[in-house]
């Protein structure tokens, strides 16, 4: 993405095409979000990976790790592009110019928490609607917490996330074992 194309997104422009929001802790990236990216990229003219960093969770990786992760993954696609967001979601969707936020739902256990999260958004940031993608089968049970508890006690999570971030969970959670 060129300085231009920044710049244009920033000011809300519509040169990208309509611009999707898929945020969360990515903490790290799971097949499931990569799967709900590479879908969503066929539909909208640009997706924007939107990487929290400041989160109530204690996450095993940094904002920038996070970050890092998540642009090697989706390095294959062309329309998506990974950046961090501080504060709210409303605020950054806005400054993007953004017309929908993207969301995975995975069971009706994720319906409440993110019928109240699309309502707040809406009334935030009216210009933008939220979109729900349901999750591939395949990974309708992976959450980011329970690959790094599984890979933390040494279990095998390679089928569940890019080897880019295997590598990076062996690392991570192998020295905290140590430790
Ligand atoms: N495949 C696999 N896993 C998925 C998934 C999918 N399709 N969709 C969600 N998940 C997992 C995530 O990995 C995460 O797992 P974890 O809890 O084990 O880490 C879990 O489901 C919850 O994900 P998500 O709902 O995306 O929550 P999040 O904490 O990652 O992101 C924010 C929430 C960042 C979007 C939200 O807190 C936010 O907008 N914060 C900014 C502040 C703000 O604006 N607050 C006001 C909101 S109205």
């Amino acid at each position: 993405m060129t300085l231009a194309h920044m710049q244009t997104l920033n000011t809300g422009d519509q040169a990208l095409g309509t611009v999707a929001i898929y945020p969360g802790t990515f903490d790290p990236i799971t097949k499931g979000h990569s799967d709900i990216v590479a879908r969503a990229a066929g539909i909208f003219d640009h997706v924007i990976l939107a990487v929290a960093a400041a989160t109530s969770k204690n996450t095993a990786f940094s904002t920038d790790e996070r970050v890092d992760l998540a642009r090697q993954v989706l390095a294959e696609h062309k329309n998506v592009e990974v950046r961090r967001f501080e504060g709210l979601l409303a605020h950054f969707v806005r400054d993007c110019g953004a017309k929908a936020v993207l969301r995975g739902l995975r069971a009706v256990s994720d319906f409440e928490y993110e019928f109240q999260l699309a309502g707040m958004n809406k009334k935030l940031v009216p210009e933008a609607d939220t979109v729900f993608l349901p999750t591939t089968e395949n990974y309708s049970y992976i959450s980011s917490s329970l690959i790094r508890e599984i890979a933390s006690l040494g279990g095998n999570v390679a089928e569940f996330v890019h080897p880019i971030v295997h590598a990076a969970l062996t690392e991570r959670l192998g020295k905290r074992q140590k430790g």
